[in-house]
């Protein structure tokens, strides 16, 4: 309706979610933490999550609920109020790279409508490909790597040469690369965060243009709502690990040679996405600790309007403490 005044942008509060677990999980970089780490971000992620006016269950979490009070999947979030949502958090994509103090770890959470997300149930692992807004439509993860590439190549108007494919640096990957590299196009291998890696595909300043490969289903579900907010494409099968996946995923009731749509993956527009760099990365720049307080870099989107934001904050540490909650 041509009349809507501007609405929520609930994308906004999200960010200070992604701020807080990337202020607290920043203090940990290098120091081989991997689960000291997790910790800190959780906390500081529900501690803001709970202060959102939205009644949000969580639908990708940190597996199911244990003695640990992770933000576990079917755990309700916020303050009760409307609206409904599902609720997708990783509150560090890349907890090596960030335990080792390497490159590209981010936080980052999504929002969507009730009953919008896909559920991964048993499965963790997911094969992909996802393209930006040119390549839309044109994809298909069950065709020929090469009718694939030649058609994300010719929507950008470039030779197969000229492609910028980005692969997670796996053994698994082995033939996928060896591929890739007879048909000619180039890799950007990366060691983690493959959330990251499928952004970047909806934004051409970053030279990227597909991910493919065998990554997180949870990740794939948190790309898939920036990349459907962004207007691109991502698709994904299945990869079952083993033979009691397989049954268990059966008796669940999933299909698993089905290929995984957009609208699987998040079936609405009406998406909500935030992330912020910990560690230094592509997308991203990582937290730097100031002498007065300490900067972050962010990314927020939303889907209703297609709004691309990135923020620079400075936190002023010295009057956040006394205030919070938890220690940054
Ligand atoms: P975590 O930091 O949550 O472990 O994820 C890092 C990551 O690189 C994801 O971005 C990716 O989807 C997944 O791990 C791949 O899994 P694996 O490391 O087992 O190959």
């Amino acid at each position: 309706m041509k009349t809507q005044k501007p609405t929520r942008n609930l994308a906004l509060e999200l960010v200070r979610v992604t701020e807080s677990a990337a202020l607290s999980a920043g203090r940990f970089m290098g120091r081989g933490q991997k689960e000291v780490a997790d910790k800190a971000a959780v906390d500081a992620m529900r501690l803001v999550l709970n202060t959102i006016d939205m009644d949000a269950v969580i639908v990708i979490g940190e597996g199911e609920k244990d003695e640990a009070p992770m933000l576990f999947n079917g755990e309700k979030v916020g303050s009760g109020k409307p609206p409904q949502v599902d609720l997708a958090v990783d509150p560090i994509d890349g907890t090596r790279p960030l335990a080792d103090g390497f490159l590209n770890s981010i936080a980052t959470v999504a929002i969507a409508p009730r009953d919008t997300m896909f559920n991964p149930g048993p499965f963790v692992y997911m094969d992909k490909i996802a393209v930006g807004p040119l390549a839309k439509g044109l994809i298909d993860i069950e065709a020929p790597l090469k009718d694939n590439l030649e058609k994300i190549a010719r929507s950008e108007n470039k030779s197969l040469n000229d492609l910028t494919v980005v692969i997670l640096q796996r053994p698994r990957h082995e033939k996928l690369i060896q591929e890739v590299r007879k048909i000619g196009s180039r890799i950007r291998l990366i060691p983690d965060g493959d959330v990251a890696g499928a952004l970047m595909t909806c934004l051409p300043e970053s030279g990227i243009d597909a991910l493919l490969g065998i990554g997180g289903t949870p990740e794939g579900i948190l790309a898939a709502c920036a990349i459907r907010a962004m207007g691109g494409e991502l698709q994904g099968k299945l990869h079952i690990r083993n033979e009691q996946e397989k049954k268990l995923g059966l008796e669940m009731g999933y299909s698993l040679d089905k290929v995984i749509t957009m609208d699987d993956l998040v079936s609405s527009d009406d998406v909500f996405f935030a992330a912020t760099g910990i560690t230094d990365g592509e997308l991203l720049d990582g937290v730097r600790y100031t002498g007065q307080g300490a900067e972050t870099h962010s990314l927020v989107i939303r889907g209703k309007t297609g709004t691309v934001r990135w923020i620079y904050a400075k936190h002023n540490i010295e009057k956040l403490n006394p205030i919070s909650e938890i220690e940054y």
